[in-house]
């Protein structure tokens, strides 16, 4: 990407979520969160794309788990702006165990436990850009 990346984080609404039928209210969440939707497209990974996606996770006990359920279904992969986007995103996404999230986050309300907590977002400025462009060319960030 030729911009400034700063201001963009990347998010996953997981297959929990959105066999579950929460896509519409997580995308209202945010929106209503002052988030603006660059790009967003449904998808389905192979075993592998996960696995390619979560490598650093590769050494986990939980890895297989993980990659298992992140292919077991659709997610929506998203690419958010806001000032600060990283640290917005995880606020408003909430603690990784929904049982630990605070009230008003999503995975408080829409997480069901560790591994199917319905939301995923990037840690870093850096990680964010490697992951928008493990799924979005640049013409699918408007
Ligand atoms: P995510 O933000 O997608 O990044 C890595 C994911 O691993 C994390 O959310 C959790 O859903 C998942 N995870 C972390 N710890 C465990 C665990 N102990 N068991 C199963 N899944 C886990």
């Amino acid at each position: 990407m030729s911009e400034q990346t700063g201001n963009l984080t990347f998010g996953i609404i997981k297959p929990d979520a959105v066999c579950g039928g929460k896509t519409g209210a997580i995308i209202q969440r945010v929106t209503d969160g002052g988030f603006k939707v660059r790009g967003m497209k449904l998808i389905h990974m192979t075993l592998q794309e996960a696995e390619g996606f979560y490598a650093v996770h590769r050494e986990r006990p939980f890895f297989p788990e993980l990659t298992t359920f992140m292919s077991s279904g659709p997610c929506v992969v998203l690419t958010l702006e806001k000032d600060g986007a990283v640290k917005a995103w995880r606020d408003l996404m909430g603690a990784t165990d929904p049982a630990k999230a605070d009230e008003g986050t999503i995975r408080k309300e829409f997480g069901g436990s560790l591994g199917e907590n319905a939301v995923h977002g990037s840690d870093s400025e850096e990680n964010a850009a490697i992951e928008i462009s493990y799924f979005f060319s640049r013409l699918e960030i408007v």
